[in-house]
């Protein structure tokens, strides 16, 4: 029997009450299925780690993890930590390095969620994002010069480079060539940035040549906020830069009802490094320790996990529990407006698990 290696990467926050649920989840999975056992291997790793150690993880932390199958990660951010110093010296450090360029967020409504959107309740709004993950805004490119001085000057720099964008858009192309409507939309914004992102543009265009089933648009990404509130049925896969597809991943979580149930994979699609899932929410010390945190977010990265292990039968199985909990308002976490907790939504989606018909 397989037995897959995952490292658990809880971080900070309610990042641990939703990993521990979902390792919670997977077991409950892996033994209604039968036919795959998964092994956890936890790693302490964040802000608590970064007061006693002084990094967020060890030197050595990469080595750690770099032989398993894939990283189910919580979240990292702390109150008394800079949050440029944990996102930088945890997520960051594990998602350049491996090369998990291709950042995934499917975006939907799932039964019993409610849109903020008037007349939108389901069919209307099936999203994927693909975000650029390894260069862009986040390059980490860019310096400060007299500090603390009126003459003070700092830049950060948007690195793109051909060989970047090139994997990007292909990966893109593919999966929307993959999905039910070959939809693809290009967000840019080369009418204001004219060497990087109009690049971009050439490089998409040169990209569609290879996938001619594929029908693509471009749109400037303040345009795109106003289209995917207006006219969301009008989108299916959507690609964007780094720092584009961060804000319009919040603003897809928001219209599908709640950032608490938005799923992400950062992948490596040549399977050279593992890849690693995590909810988009963040680590959410305002709610930490109450037991309330929605562990649907999680639950959904799993699914995400299990597509990419090659277990697309109990990705479905649970993807089906999840809906299933969704639809019944009384297993609502508080960020969809209900009263259930944690515990309460692990359990319901366990039970679902079990149940022989799902
Ligand atoms: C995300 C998050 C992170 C990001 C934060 C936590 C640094 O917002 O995954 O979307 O900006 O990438
Ligand atoms: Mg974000």
């Amino acid at each position: 029997m397989k037995t897959y290696k995952i490292a658990a990467i809880p971080g900070d926050g309610i990042g641990t009450e939703v990993i521990d649920a979902g390792v919670e989840v997977l077991k409950a999975l892996a033994a209604r299925d039968g036919s795959f056992a998964m092994r956890f291997d936890h790693f302490d790793w964040g802000g608590d780690y970064y007061q006693k150690h002084g990094r967020m993880m060890p030197e050595n932390g990469r080595e750690q993890i770099k032989d398993h199958d894939a990283i189910l990660f919580g979240s990292a951010g702390h109150p008394d930590i800079p949050d440029h110093i944990t996102l930088w010296g945890l997520r960051l450090a594990i998602c350049q390095p491996f090369d998990q360029y291709a950042n995934v967020r499917p975006t939907r409504i799932l039964p019993g969620i409610t849109s903020p959107l008037r007349n939108v309740s389901g069919p209307e709004l099936d999203w994927v994002i693909v975000r650029e993950n390894s260069e862009g805004e986040y390059a980490g490119v860019g310096g400060r010069v007299h500090q603390g001085f009126p003459e003070e000057a700092a830049t950060d720099v948007s690195l793109m480079t051909r060989a970047g964008v090139t994997r990007i858009m292909r990966f893109a192309f593919k999966l929307a060539q993959s999905r039910p409507r070959k939809l693809l939309t290009v967000v840019t914004k080369s009418n204001a940035q004219r060497h990087a992102m109009v690049m971009w543009d050439e490089i998409a265009v040169s990209v569609a040549q290879e996938f001619p089933d594929v029908t693509w648009d471009k749109m400037l990404v303040d345009a795109m906020t106003m289209r995917m509130t207006l006219k969301p049925q009008t989108l299916d896969t959507i690609v964007a830069t780094n720092l584009h597809a961060d804000i319009l991943s919040d603003l897809a979580a928001a219209l599908a009802g709640s950032l608490g149930i938005a799923p992400t994979a950062n992948l490596n699609p040549e399977r050279k490094f593992p890849s690693m899932f995590e909810p988009i929410h963040g680590s959410a010390f305002d709610i930490m320790g109450k037991g309330i945190a929605n562990p649907v977010g999680t639950f959904w990265s799993a699914v995400m996990m299990l597509e990419h292990l090659g277990e697309p039968a109990a990705a479905t199985r649970l993807m089906k529990a999840i809906e299933r909990v969704t639809a019944d308002p009384d297993l609502h976490t508080p960020d969809l407006g209900g009263a259930a907790n944690t515990r309460k939504v692990t359990e319901a989606v366990i039970g679902a698990i079990r149940a022989e018909n799902v």
